[in-house]
């Protein structure tokens, strides 16, 4: 049996965070398990349920891959990724063929929950993945060694240390490449045979173990985001063996709204809050965070856009953050206070500009549209700093 915590104290008669009492729950919890691990359950009923042909090396058909991350109310699989359907096909019709798959977009549109949600369902592993940055070396994409052993014994496949590319590769799984664009450009290279030649040459080693040849199943999703380097910083020949696919941010208001709602109530549920979150300023948060993003108000009227990313990851932490405000400090839901302190922090990262914006927003853009939560946001404007 795990470990289990007693949260229990004596509190207040109105709900709130001092009145949980006999809450038992796991002490080691994972705060975020991979995806293969949380939806673990409805990998298994679709894998029972699948009777098409399934492409090389994959644990689940195209068809069944694709109801995993689009849904299927049928066999009570969640929809996972709100977008366009026919993405998720050429996504993983992409990943059958022997090119690379690119996902690029905006910050905070889901390109790394969807290579996540692509790798599990193709793999049924999502955790063969590389974090790309400014100091992501050849090492940590392919093999290093484990010295000790190099030492005493020599180059040898003991003394080999595989890296997800040679895992992905050796396995035939897919291999995750978070934010390619920040490596180095010849960084990026070392890519190019594992792509077209699916080999890897080991030239430390001699004989057949010289050589890794790409098992079925092997591929690559890549994912890169627009707004730091953009996708010039790779070369041609890289570019070249992969198909680029767009994640666009979400088109409408009440899809992205319901989204958000789903996505910050399951969080603060997560957290131990138990009043879930008022719908009234979740509507106010998500208006608020597009009319920032795209710089026009619900009546046309153009206004300034911030420069910082107003997307719907970032609305998802804010409402989060919201709710854990009303909770812990006043034991209620939050409310447009809340968010108004909590936007402080998100939309005036390193811009003074953006602050002053946010401040003529609140003041000149919210009064007009009436109901209580505009009325309040207005209102606590002056919790802005500065
Ligand atoms: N279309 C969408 N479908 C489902 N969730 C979405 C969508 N757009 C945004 N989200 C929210 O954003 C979170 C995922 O953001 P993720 O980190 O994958 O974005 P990203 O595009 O990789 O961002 P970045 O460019 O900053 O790395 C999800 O957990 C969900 O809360
Ligand atoms: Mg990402």
């Amino acid at each position: 049996m795990s470990p289990t915590r007693r949260v229990s104290a004596a509190g207040p008669a109105t709900p709130g965070p001092g009145s949980v009492v006999e809450v038992t729950e796991p002490a080691d919890r994972v705060q975020r398990p991979p995806a293969e691990v949380r939806y673990a359950d409805e990998l298994a009923r679709l894998r029972e349920a699948d009777t098409a042909a399934r492409p090389p090396g994959w644990v689940l058909s195209v068809q069944a891959a694709r109801r995993f991350v689009v849904g299927d109310s049928k066999l009570g699989i969640s929809r996972k990724f709100v977008g366009d359907p026919s993405l998720i096909d050429r996504a993983l019709i992409t990943l059958a063929t022997s090119r690379g798959l690119m996902l690029v977009g905006e910050p905070g549109t889901a390109k790394s929950l969807l290579s996540e949600l692509l790798a599990a369902a193709v793999s049924g592993d999502s955790t063969l993945t590389i974090q790309g940055g400014a100091a992501t070396t050849e090492d940590q994409i392919r093999y290093s060694w484990n010295y000790a052993l190099l030492v005493a014994d020599g180059p040898s496949p003991r003394s080999l240390v595989p890296a997800p590319l040679l895992r992905g590769m050796a396995e035939g799984r897919t291999v995750r490449f978070e934010e390619i664009t920040r490596c180095p450009l010849e960084v990026q290279d070392c890519l190019l045979s594992p792509l077209s030649d699916r080999v890897l040459a080991i030239p430390e080693l001699t004989g057949p173990e010289a050589m890794v040849f790409a098992r079925d199943g092997f591929s690559i999703i890549a994912t890169a985001n627009t707004r730091d380097r953009g996708v010039n910083d790779m070369s041609s020949a890289l570019k070249r063996r992969f198909n680029f696919e767009t994640v666009f941010p979400i088109a409408d208001l009440a899809t992205e709204l319901a989204l958000v709602e789903a996505e910050a109530a399951a969080l603060l549920r997560r957290s131990g809050v138990t009043a879930e979150p008022r719908r009234d300023v979740l509507e106010v948060l998500v208006t608020t965070f597009r009319e920032l993003r795209t710089g026009e108000t619900a009546r046309g009227d153009s206004m300034d856009r911030l420069s910082a990313v107003m997307s719907t990851a970032e609305a998802v932490s804010v409402a989060h953050a919201v709710g854990l405000r009303g909770w812990f400090l006043r034991g209620e839901p939050g409310t447009a206070e809340d968010l108004v302190s909590c936007l402080a922090g998100t939309a005036a990262k390193d811009n003074p500009e953006d602050l002053a914006k946010l401040r003529r927003y609140l003041a000149q853009q919210v009064t007009w549209r009436g109901g209580e939560q505009w009325q309040a946001l207005h209102n606590a404007r002056h919790l802005l700093p500065g």
